[in-house]
């Protein structure tokens, strides 16, 4: 066979999409991490084509400049909608004097595969066709044109459901929009379109009817999965895609060895990658470039985004978005590991815990209640429960430093910037705004101070007053029985108490 790369990939996304009552583009919309035109686009690109053009015209700037973005195909302005056919010749009045096949997509077919369309490439070419169409048997074949064979099964035309009769309208063998076109007949025949039916348009399907009329081959490949030529014209036919696309990236990564519990409340787009033995649990959502390697286990509940999570640690209900898990570690439940979050070896972002910008070192563990911003941590060092790092005065950001096996204890706020050294300790309830030099304990709060008989003698007639007055006999009887044996006592004083923690 010769040369099978198309001379041109033609993907048709002018068109308002009134129904999608959007102010963005049809086709930007999004679906499983990239908007339908990306999807087609990324099926359509090994095909290699030598052109790629996308036929604009409502919200060309929006397409125009996600096109821009990802460099993968040339726009062509249609300024009026006048129809597929119009689109077309636009196109390959850009596209120049081009010889060999010419591939049309509609940029609203996002679960078109590549497959597919190569199989209608090879049968084109294997025909010697003028066209080759793809066609679908629909279920439901509203709104679709309609194949239209003779009493020999070949192709006679496509007839639009608003110009068709009752006896075309009862057929469900319907047109994709996906074709494949012999350049130059394809060109010649757009130059023959009217817009002489209900639409007042220039129907790309009309090509179809004139090769025929003149005895050309028009070929046709039938879809085995009808679902995978379904257009998007509305939001609800959107959320139907969203759900098929979602079902065929889950079903390939069951076969690469992912266990997924509960399929139908598990969502992931298209640029996450997970590794064999990988286990995710019901609502679990995966975005972007999320990667997650062997052993781990994510879910339920959590959704990540750009995030890294290494072999073996666990995601337990908890949002992360650009972190990075090690190995071994563990998050969650009710976590929220925001950008620049890196944590270690079996390192821990126990219940409650933001982290932003910090750095968590191997075995170190944030495990309650707080939280963490633009911060180092060294190895095995624990952060007590509500620890806040204070990073913000108000107009900069500064950081913290926490060195190896250090321990910072229970609600203590770490002014930053501050460092707490190799070993340190802090005391509970300290507002530590002085570095902690290694192997001390820095202590940061008021003394305590007990006022006796408080309670009875400022909230007289209380539940409170009343037990403490019991109490307080009760003392005074244990204290008279005693003091017929031993010596007074002494209440200690407070020496070394504030030290402990
Ligand atoms: C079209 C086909 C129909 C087929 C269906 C499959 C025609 C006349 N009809 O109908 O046979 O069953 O697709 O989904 O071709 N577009 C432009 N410029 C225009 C008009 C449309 O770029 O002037 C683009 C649209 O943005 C869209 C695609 O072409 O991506 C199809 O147009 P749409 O209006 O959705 O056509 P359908 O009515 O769905
Ligand atoms: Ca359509």
């Amino acid at each position: 066979m010769t040369d099978s790369r198309p001379a041109v990939v033609v993907v048709l996304a002018a068109g308002q999409g009134t129904r999608m009552k959007s102010a963005t583009a049809k086709v930007l919309h999004t679906m499983c991490g990239r908007t339908m035109l990306g999807h087609v686009l990324a099926a359509a690109e090994p095909l290699q084509a030598r052109q790629t053009l996308v036929v604009v015209g409502h919200g060309r700037d929006q397409v125009s400049e996600e096109l821009a973005k990802t460099g993968s195909a040339e726009p062509v302005v249609q300024d009026e909608q006048n129809g597929t056919g119009h689109a077309v010749r636009l196109a390959m009045d850009a596209a120049g004097d081009v010889e060999g096949a010419v591939v049309v997509v509609p940029g609203d077919a996002p679960l078109l595969t590549t497959s597919t369309i190569e199989a209608l490439l090879r049968r084109h070419l294997e025909t010697v066709a003028a066209a080759t169409l793809l066609t679908a048997r629909m279920p439901d074949p509203t709104g679709y044109g309609r194949i239209v064979r003779d009493q020999d099964g070949h192709v006679t035309a496509i007839v639009e459901e608003k110009d068709a009769d009752e006896r075309v309208r009862q057929l469900d063998e319907v047109g994709t929009s996906v074709y494949v076109f012999d350049a130059a007949k394809l060109r010649a025949n757009l130059a023959r379109l009217t817009t002489d039916n209900a639409q007042g348009e220039e129907y790309l399907t009309d090509v179809i009817g004139l090769l025929v009329a003149d005895g050309e081959v028009v070929a046709s490949v039938a879809a085995d999965d009808h679902r995978e030529t379904l257009g998007v014209n509305d939001r609800v036919q959107l959320a139907e895609a969203r759900r098929l696309m979602r079902d065929r990236i889950l079903e390939h990564w069951m076969r690469e060895g992912v266990t997924i519990t509960d399929p139908q409340t598990t969502w992931m787009g298209v640029g996450v990658r997970l590794e064999p033995d990988v286990t995710l649990h019901q609502n679990t959502q995966l975005h972007g470039s999320t990667t997650i390697k062997s052993g781990a286990v994510v879910g339920p509940d959590s959704t990540l985004t750009n995030t890294v999570v290494h072999e073996g640690a666990t995601v337990l209900k908890s949002h992360c978005d650009g972190a990075e898990i090690g190995p071994g570690a563990t998050v969650g439940p009710y976590s929220f590991l925001r950008p620049g979050t890196r944590l270690g070896a079996r390192a821990k972002a126990g219940a409650f815990v933001e982290m932003k910008a910090a750095t968590v070192g191997d075995d170190s563990k944030v495990p309650h209640l707080s939280y963490v911003g633009d911060a180092e941590i060294g190895e095995r060092s624990n952060i007590g429960a509500a620890t806040v790092f204070v990073n913000y005065d108000g107009v900069e950001k500064h950081r913290t430093k926490i060195g190896d096996d250090a321990r910072v204890g229970s609600d203590t706020m770490l002014v930053a910037p501050v460092e707490v050294g190799d070993g340190a300790y802090t005391a509970a309830g300290s507002v530590i705004t002085d570095d902690v030099p290694p192997g001390a304990i820095g202590v940061a709060r008021g003394r305590q101070r007990n006022i006796e008989g408080w309670v009875e003698r400022r909230r007289a007639g209380t539940k409170s007053a009343e037990s403490a007055r019991r109490a307080r006999e009760q003392r005074v009887d244990a204290q008279s029985a005693a003091e017929g044996s031993t010596m007074d006592t002494e209440t200690s004083g407070d020496g070394e108490q504030g030290e402990r923690q």
